[in-house]
């Protein structure tokens, strides 16, 4: 990956194209296939020591810590550890009690964020441990860490995060394989998430193909005044995490809820002027996810469904498929169109892409 935008637009859809090979790299040399586990030598912790780990509590900003919402989800249903994320200026803050069976895991692809620094120095200060998940290494994160997973997703200049939010999510799902073969997750198991993990880098391939078909509908529905982003449970994170880059790059409001949550207010929000991104996976919550579609076209809301197969044409306006992996890792995949939706979105507004106005790749202050 070089520091120049090789021949593309823009930084930010050469670093979309480049995530097959940053996720290789996260891979790299970290897949056991014949214990179904990962290698994971950064750590600095044994088995011993992982398993006396009763909860995991995640700590990141923006869309690292979506990414951490979607590592505490996989660390949850792999390990079967309690693990949630929160915001880390949030977290800092609030004078978080300390326990010593935690561990604590910090994420950020600078490694320079001031509000994850600070909230590390806060847990250490505490006497917890602290891991972290860090793209650039050596990073003021990186060294505050006990030890940690680096990403090697390689240098990401655009200001809206891509292929390190991808690492980072393949990163915990190692640390979710590691730990769960250290718990009960069957050697099945473990081998079906390894399969999985190795199928990524084609699959991702294969909806980078769909960019046109994905352009198109962004220059399509970024004519809206705003517009909703849904899913249930894993499809959660995905739809904050696609909320997030179309208002960052292409200051399309956006807002992003649990699709169960609709009726609780936002549903009054629903009309044509008001799309709906649906994350539509074909899980054990399919049938809920296509009764919401039904309550949008109900009041006339306009539906683009992300899924593995596409729902009737009366439950939404256009579908976009992602390949299907196994149900843990399919959160990753669905954001993938969200990424070129919110690029094309971008471009056909005529946004700076790579520069959003009032950002900065990396907040060093509070
Ligand atoms: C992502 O698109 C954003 N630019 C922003 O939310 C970012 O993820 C956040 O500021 C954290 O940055 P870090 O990963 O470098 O700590």
């Amino acid at each position: 990956d070089s520091y120049d935008t090789a021949g593309h637009a823009h930084f930010l859809i050469k670093e979309i194209h480049e995530q097959p090979s940053a996720v290789e790299r996260t891979l790299s040399g970290r897949l056991d296939e014949r214990f179904a586990t990962a290698h994971l030598g950064g750590l600095n912790m044994d088995a011993r020591e992982l398993r006396d780990i009763r909860r995991v509590k995640i700590i990141g900003c923006g869309s690292a810590y979506y990414a951490g919402q979607m590592g505490a989800q996989l660390i949850e249903e792999l390990a079967r550890i309690a693990a949630d994320a929160e915001p880390a200026s949030e977290f800092r803050y609030r004078n978080p009690v300390i326990e010593a069976d935690t561990l604590y895991v910090a994420v950020s692809q600078s490694g320079e964020t001031y509000d994850t620094l600070a909230a590390v120095q806060e847990v250490k200060r505490k006497g917890g441990r602290v891991l972290g998940v860090v793209n650039t290494v050596g990073s003021a994160i990186a060294r505050a860490c006990d030890g940690g997973i680096y990403l090697h997703a390689g240098p990401e200049i655009s200001v809206a995060s891509t292929k390190a939010f991808t690492s980072t999510v393949v990163a915990f799902a190692l640390l979710a394989l590691h730990f769960g073969r250290i718990n009960d997750l069957s050697p099945a198991d473990g081998r079906r998430i390894v399969d999985g993990l190795k199928a990524l880098p084609g699959q991702i391939r294969q909806i980078l193909e769909q960019e046109k078909e994905i352009a198109e509908l962004a220059a399509e529905y970024a004519e809206c005044e705003g517009m909703m982003f849904i899913g249930r449970v894993r499809g959660y994170p995905v739809a904050r995490e696609g909320a997030q880059k179309l208002k960052e790059i292409s200051y399309v409001h956006a807002e992003a809820y649990p699709a169960s949550e609709l009726k609780h207010g936002p549903l009054a929000l629903i009309s044509p002027e008001l799309p709906t991104v649906a994350l539509v996976p074909d899980d054990e919550l399919l049938d809920k996810n296509l009764t919401t579609l039904g309550e949008i076209r109900a009041r006339a809301g306009r539906v683009l469904a992300i899924a593995h197969t596409a729902p009737d044409p009366k439950l939404a306006n256009h579908t976009l498929l992602v390949p299907r992996n196994e149900p843990e890792l399919d959160p990753l995949l669905l954001n993938i169109p969200l990424q070129l939706f919110a690029y094309h979105a971008a471009v056909a507004l005529q946004r700076d892409v790579d520069k959003p106005r009032n950002l900065a790749k990396s907040v060093t202050v509070e």
